[in-house]
């Protein structure tokens, strides 16, 4: 996929406040600190498109990317950050539930694990939510460059396993920092906005 002008265009929490156009939408979904927004940088090859940081809770809106006018990747804040009082975790939680009950321009949902960890109960929601909505998803484990190359379908039989993962679901690792995988996943996304 050759990228020439992806930019951000609007961060919103408001569905009112939503692009009015109908351009198809890739949506990236994860725990908070999980990689989300890193993994739309290295997407694109750009280092800053999408910000990013150590601290998790960085993402805390829905921002939207415009790729070259042909879609959108929407960057969803991360759930689970504890340091985030209750009321501003529900607020994210229904500000995310909304978009992807509602939105009917999204293709797909990518949704982020980090590879290390057993999928924690947010994970878990998130999945079978995901799975409910009957839209095409995509699972990311996300940090392999953390793990031993050998070790990386030993974590993602855990994933599968914790998650209930059918065996027809794509569960496919990723690193931002080694920037490897990037062409299998771009081969998946690519589909979905034809
Ligand atoms: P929120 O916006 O808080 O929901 O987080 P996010 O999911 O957008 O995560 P973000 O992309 O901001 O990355 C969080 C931290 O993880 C940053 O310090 C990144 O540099 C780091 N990180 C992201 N992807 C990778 C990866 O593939 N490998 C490694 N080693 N670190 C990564
Ligand atoms: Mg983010």
């Amino acid at each position: 996929m050759i990228i020439r002008n992806p930019k951000f265009e609007i961060s919103v929490m408001n569905p009112k406040q939503y692009p009015t156009n109908d351009m198809p939408e890739i949506v990236l979904a994860g725990k908070s600190n999980v990689g989300k927004s890193s993994f739309i940088n290295t997407m694109l090859n750009r280092k800053s498109i999408a910000r990013t940081s150590s601290e998790p809770g960085k993402t805390r809106q829905l921002n939207f990317y415009n790729i070259d006018e042909l879609f959108y990747f929407v960057d969803l804040p991360g759930y689970g950050y504890s340091k985030m009082s209750k009321t501003e975790q529900d607020k994210v939680s229904k500000a995310i539930e909304t978009y992807l009950t509602t939105r009917k321009q999204i293709r797909i949902i990518v949704q982020l694990i980090d590879i290390r960890h057993k999928p924690g109960a947010n994970d878990k929601i998130m999945y079978d939510f995901i799975r409910k909505t009957n839209l095409p998803h995509l699972l990311i484990a996300s940090k392999a460059d953390k793990v031993p190359v050998t070790k990386i379908d030993d974590y993602l039989n855990i994933i599968r396993e914790e998650l209930n993962i059918p065996n027809e679901s794509l569960l496919i690792p990723f690193s931002s920092v080694k920037k490897i995988y990037t062409e299998d996943v771009w081969k998946v996304l690519e589909y979905y906005i034809k």
